[in-house]
């Protein structure tokens, strides 16, 4: 283990550390002396203090020491404003930035990159120059999607990575525990300080049998996230085992390690196997599978491993599944599928059809999708819905175009958009529908929330692998099963679709394509970092004012909201990306997509001064103009969906001082923390019925201690004043973010 092998091709000098590794695990084995499932293994193996750390799954915070960043474009921006206002000259652990949510999906890919690189000006030459000046590996537009362009080229098994997206988790198929973190978490580790983690429980799922014709590893995760639901895994991390990972190529291991973040899980990991070895030397990194090899004992669970809960799947007898809509753990099996859209009164008409995304653009997805395409073709038949494919990187772009696949795709009718996250995220000029009108549209994406694709409420979005999205593009209609149903073809005679088929790996290897990586300058002194005073989307962050010690009396409600509030509800996707680097103006759509309780409308809330409706940021505004603390009231898994900071930096922005929910998504309630605000839980989850949304508070803030409630005084506009106890999990550390205004402000304190 004491050999040198570099993280990746890309960086000189950053070594993957088995040794270390091996030796922390030792310690950790001398003290816990029992068997550890993998995930704790790769955890426990990067542990800061690894004698004396506290360790319980489920309990204890883990201060852990990771060994890579990545960021989104996105929320790249947000965390190097943050990292700078540190005021340090370079990044502590080697970080990427890739450029790859802000290209909108309009007409195809050279035209809508080249329109992105010119509306997307500034903010690019921010993150270009922010990277060469503080030693950051910067993909650039075009590049691709941030979790593909990882496993392609970063990640390693048993490696450590935090991510500033929620799919980051897609690492794990190649055995690494990769956590999609709030910007916050990622500026912590580009400034060195140890990363905190709740030791996650570990959810085993231990696969058995094979996969076989038209099932494919979407649907692993598209089952499991029906049966453990989008709460199921949260504080957990998931972790598959079982002879059945062998039948399961890399990127489709990373398929379901991508999607677990819909059932909230902290990551999801898979043991190193030979598919992962083959994937490794397919991309160039034959010693990093060697070196893994040497160390393969400890990149699987050990014998007796104990798991917080375990799943059975038999992969012999499972059926391709489709999930949604408007949720991703709402799973039917494809033989029930057309009944549940009878019934439930989906649109029958499937309107569009989109393959790739982080999730499922593979040379192997893209090959058995051209596979179905192909057979479509040679019957005379092409696609009736619109059809989109998303290559998730420049290498796949380029392999799949020498290979045939991506002409097969275009004579199937599709549209090939740029390599990037485009309809995924939102970045979708869809002209097809109005605004309102209900439609079925079907993807191999993740995530399928409300208005998530096209920004439309009444867009039934499904999520399946990309063979059931060619076949069902094919019928263009939701009661098609491609199993058991036939297709016209151009004759008008009847035919069935043959099962994909498709290499795993390309067999004349990777067409790396067009150079698009930007390495850091040797010298990095006379860089300068482009912030213009005037820019509308970038600000520089002014430190928010510490907490002024005292309790909060008599705040009003600003929203109660019910139901669902995920992150795209409290902090817009889609038109709104363009102003992540700009907390200001992205404030002016923070809590939109929350439904009032008092009304059961979004973004219209009553002012509790004038009692006049508004708005939601602007009554926010008013307040905060008026020296007016609010608190928001929340349903269940409040935050759910993504790593976002902004979710929690907009309400703090606007002088929110606590959220208080029946109970938060992990990267959220982290986030708030962060940003100096109070994330808090009803002790018990009834009383969250008993709060109307025009009474007042009080927060006891002054109670603030490690594993005590707080109490809340709830004063009725008729009636009683009554109290409510609060539970939070705020650490001591967290209690001095709080206190100091953020955990920022904690952090320059400290530096001082
Ligand atoms: Fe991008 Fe969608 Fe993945 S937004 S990172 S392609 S989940």
């Amino acid at each position: 283990l004491d050999k040198k092998v570099k993280q990746n091709n890309w960086e000189e000098g950053n070594f993957i550390n088995y040794k270390k590794m091996s030796e922390n695990l030792a310690i950790v084995r001398s003290r816990l002396n029992r068997p550890l499932t993998y995930a704790e293994k790769i955890l426990y193996s990067h542990l800061d203090d690894p004698h004396g750390q506290e360790i319980e799954r489920g309990v204890s915070y883990l201060k852990l020491r990771p060994d890579r960043v990545a960021c989104q474009d996105a929320t790249a921006q947000m965390a190097i404003l943050q990292f700078m206002s540190a005021g340090m000259p370079s990044v502590a652990n080697p970080t990427t930035v890739h450029c790859d949510h802000l290209i909108e999906a309009q007409v195809g890919g050279p035209k809508d990159l080249e329109r992105a690189i010119s509306i997307n000006k500034e903010v690019y030459d921010f993150l270009a120059s922010a990277c060469a000046k503080y030693n950051i590996g910067f993909w650039r537009p075009g590049s691709g999607i941030i979790h593909q362009i990882l496993l392609e080229n970063y990640a390693f098994p048993g490696g450590l990575l935090i991510g500033t997206d929620s799919h980051t988790p897609n690492a794990g198929g190649l055995g690494m525990c990769a956590i999609g973190v709030g910007g916050a978490d990622a500026v912590d580790v580009m400034a060195n300080l140890p990363w905190e983690l709740k030791a996650p429980k570990v959810i085993g799922v231990k696969l058995t049998g094979q996969l076989s014709g038209w099932t494919s590893p979407k649907d692993i995760i598209l089952k499991v996230a029906g049966i453990l639901t989008v709460k199921g895994g949260t504080g957990a991390i998931v972790e598959y085992h079982g002879p059945g990972t062998n039948s399961i190529s890399c990127t489709g291991m990373a398929t379901i390690g991508n999607m677990g973040a819909e059932i909230g899980a902290t990551t999801s990991v898979f043991p190193f196997n030979d598919r992962m070895y083959d994937y490794l030397k397919a991309t160039k990194r034959s010693d990093i599978g060697d070196f893994a090899r040497s160390y393969a004992k400890e990149l699987r669970e050990d014998e007796g491993a104990e798991y917080d809960q375990l799943i059975e799947l038999n992969l012999s007898e499972l059926e391709p599944h489709i999930n949604g809509p408007f949720t991703p753990d709402l799973a039917t099996p494809i033989s029930k599928f057309s009944e549940a859209a009878k019934e439930n009164n989906w649109p029958d008409e499937l309107k569009a059809g989109l393959i790739g995304s982080c999730t499922n653009s593979s040379y192997e997805d893209m090959s058995r999708a051209a596979s179905i395409a192909r057979d479509a073709l040679e019957h005379g038949v092409k696609a009736k819905s619109a059809f989109f494919v998303t290559p998730g990187s420049e290498q796949i772009r380029a392999t799949i175009a020498r290979d045939g696949q991506l002409q097969t795709f275009e004579e199937f009718g599709g549209i090939v958009l740029a390599n990037a996250c485009g309809p995924c995220i939102g970045q979708w000029d869809r002209q097809d529908v109005k605004k309102g009108e209900a439609n079925s549209i079907i993807s191999s994406y993740n995530r399928n929330f409300t208005g998530r694709n096209d920004g439309n409420p009444a867009t039934h979005s499904f999520v399946t692998s990309p063979d059931l999205v060619v076949a069902m593009s094919i019928a263009g209609s939701l009661s098609f099963n491609p199993l058991t149903d036939k297709l016209k073809d151009k004759d008008g005679n009847e035919f069935q679709l043959t099962p994909p088929t498709g290499e795993g790996l390309p067999s004349r290897g990777y067409d790396p394509g067009n150079n698009t990586y930007q390495a850091p300058p040797a010298d990095r002194t006379t860089v300068n970092v482009q912030v213009s005073p005037s820019s509308d989307r970038l600000q520089v962050l002014q430190p928010f004012n510490a907490w002024d010690g005292k309790d909060a009396l008599d705040m009003p409600i600003l929203i109660k909201a019910k139901g669902k509030t995920t992150t795209d509800h409290i902090s817009m996707a889609g038109p709104w990306l363009k102003y992540r680097g700009h907390l200001d103006n992205i404030s002016n759509n923070m809590l939109i997509g929350a439904i009032n309780e008092a009304n059961g409308e979004a973004n219209k809330v009553r002012n509790s001064t004038n009692d006049e409706w508004d708005a939601v940021p602007a009554v926010a505004r008013d307040y905060k103009a008026k020296g007016i603390k609010w608190v928001v009231i929340g349903d269940w898994n409040y935050g759910e969906g993504s790593s976002r900071e902004h979710a929690a930096l907009e309400p703090r922005h606007l002088g929110g001082l606590a959220i208080i929910t029946r109970s938060f998504a992990r990267i959220h309630e982290t986030n708030l923390k962060k940003q100096g605000m109070l994330p808090l839980t009803f002790a018990d989850p009834a009383d969250y019925d008993k709060i109307k949304p025009d009474d007042r508070i009080d927060l006891l803030c002054t109670e603030l201690a490690v594993g005590k409630p707080l109490t809340m005084r709830v004063h009725p506009k008729d009636g009683e004043t009554f109290e409510v106890k609060l539970n939070q999990t705020f650490n001591e550390a967290q209690i001095e973010w709080f206190k100091n205004g953020s955990a920022l402000n904690t952090m320059a304190k400290s530096a001082k």
